[in-house]
């Protein structure tokens, strides 16, 4: 498991660089990724948040299966919705933001295969936030005010992403 770099650790402001080649290093990365989102029990991690400015992120909904997407990029959007956001990133707090309704996104998986995800709802605010934190930005860019940010008990049942 690898540590989670939280704010303001400056491997989340850096604009993270793309996967070349999906090599044993990469192969390694995804697997702690997974891991250290298990044993924190989020729902998305990108690459920066365990401190390696690549542009992979894992996805885990519940009861989904494992996502893993290098180099992704989201291709079209849609439709805006209020959410509760938090970040692992950024512990203790949680924001109201807006994001897509609708997202897809594409990229490659573990072995180099091309997909497309078209994901809404929760997905598709997890596919926004993770890509936005490979561009070195967290939720709390897409706060309209101070005021929509809260202060909340580290067990708050908000996914954390
Ligand atoms: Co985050």
């Amino acid at each position: 498991m690898a540590e989670i770099r939280v704010y303001p650790d400056p491997v989340l402001r850096q604009k993270s660089k793309r996967v070349k080649h999906i090599d044993g290093a990469i192969a390694r990365l995804i697997d702690d990724m997974v891991e250290t989102m298990h044993e924190v029990g989020g729902v998305g991690l990108a690459a920066p948040q365990v401190g390696t400015p690549l542009r992979v992120v894992v996805i885990e909904l519940p009861g989904e299966e494992i996502l893993v997407l290098v180099n992704p990029e989201i291709v079209k959007r849609s439709g805006e919705r209020q959410v509760e956001e938090g970040c692992l990133s950024i512990p203790g707090y949680r924001g109201e933001i807006k994001r897509s309704e609708k997202v897809t996104a594409k990229g490659l998986d573990r072995r180099g295969r091309e997909i497309r995800i078209k994901g809404e709802g929760l997905l598709a605010q997890v596919l926004e936030h993770e890509i936005d934190h490979l561009n070195g930005i967290t939720y709390i860019e897409h706060l309209e005010s101070i005021d929509n940010l809260s202060q909340v008990a580290p067990d708050t049942e908000t996914p954390e992403i």
